[in-house]
């Protein structure tokens, strides 16, 4: 017994990760239909340790597919999720595609779950990396004091570009270690040794002077928090880490809430793992520590010295883990139970 699961985007960096997420958690998959673009169309893959042939992504390579997990950018979504879906699969999208439309819930597992059964397109949105390691991190604490407003920073790996945006920060360095002149080819300057935003101008109304990036993380917060009022103040950021994005939480609540409560709050939440070695140089959640691990990593928690309401924390995750392929999945395993 198992599903038809297809895999849009099986070349990529998020999509090698859903194949090996549903491998390691043993996702009941019958068949797995792994689609590309048709440039990858006749190359080889290997899942469950059986060969697959990469086929390209049209309407019909759908039939029959029962959960569609795609990570092939938001163009690919907006025309293909819906025929996935009319083919009578379960669609869980990575991109920004679905992700602001009311037919579609944006789901994190362990935030809002029960959205996921009100689906009229059949299509589930997956949130932006930033966002999710972020609410996994702040759900508890928004349930025993009320988030009133969050300024965050976030420090976000190459890997969330894409796997030819790794390969550019990794050429780029090998260039600047040689002495040599560095030629991005993905990023729109030099990244190795550097800091850049470089996510497109938000377009959302009254959004002027921020990111996409930056924006998505308000509303996405506000929607699937399911509280229109809670504040988000986002800077958005690329570091020229490989992979895991880290972020600067400043939160401010309803009611103060001190460092033991938020402790005692995030021991045992799920996804979460509360690190709470007190403050030495080095001793705090770091990338090269989270990459590859399913859990939000939370340190650093801290007072704000006038503000009795407020926190300061430090988040780390694996943002193709958590915050796009380990989600996707997760929201997989919530569907095929119902
Ligand atoms: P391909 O490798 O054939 O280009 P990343 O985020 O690492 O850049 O990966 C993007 C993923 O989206 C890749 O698997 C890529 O396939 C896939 N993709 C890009 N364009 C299309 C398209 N037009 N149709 C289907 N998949 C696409």
């Amino acid at each position: 017994m198992g599903f038809v699961v297809a895999v849009v985007g099986a070349t990529g960096a998020v999509g090698r990760e859903m194949l090996a997420t549903l491998e390691k958690r043993r996702f009941p998959v019958s068949e797995i239909v792994a689609l590309a673009s048709p440039r990858s169309a006749g190359q080889k893959l290997t899942f469950n340790g059986k060969e697959t042939t990469i086929k390209a992504t049209t309407a019909e390579a759908f039939k029959g597919v029962q959960i569609a997990l795609f990570s092939a950018g938001a163009s690919v979504a907006r025309e293909m999720g819906p025929a996935a879906a009319a083919a009578g699969a379960v669609v869980i999208d990575n991109s920004s595609a679905w992700r602001q439309d009311a037919q579609c819930p944006l789901v994190i597992p362990e935030v809002n779950a029960a959205a996921i059964k009100d689906r009229p397109r059949g299509i589930i949105a997956n949130p932006n990396c930033s966002t999710i390691q972020m609410l996994v991190a702040l759900k508890p604490l928004h349930d025993a004091a009320t988030l009133r407003h969050i300024i965050v920073s976030t420090y976000q790996a190459t890997s969330g570009k894409g796997h030819a945006a790794v390969e550019d920060l990794l050429q780029q360095a090998r260039a600047l270690a040689n002495g040599q002149p560095v030629k991005p080819t993905i990023f729109p300057g030099q990244m190795a040794q550097n800091l850049l935003c470089d996510w497109k101008p938000s377009a959302m109304e009254g959004g002027e002077g921020y990111s996409e990036e930056e924006t998505k993380m308000v509303f996405e917060t506000q929607k699937i928090m399911g509280d229109l009022t809670i504040g988000v103040s986002p800077t958005c950021v690329r570091v020229p880490v490989v992979n895991a994005h880290s972020e600067s939480i400043h939160a401010r609540f309803a009611r103060p809430i001190t460092v033991e409560e938020a402790k005692s709050l995030l021991r045992n939440a799920p996804g979460v793992v509360l690190d709470e070695r007190p403050y030495a140089p080095g001793a705090h959640p770091q990338p090269i520590q989270a990459s590859g691990k399913d859990e939000v990593f939370v340190g650093r928690i801290r007072r704000d010295f006038t503000d009795p309401n407020a926190l300061n924390l430090w988040v780390v995750g694996d943002n193709l883990l958590k915050g796009a392929a380990l989600n996707a999945v997760q929201i997989a395993e919530r569907v095929i139970a119902e």
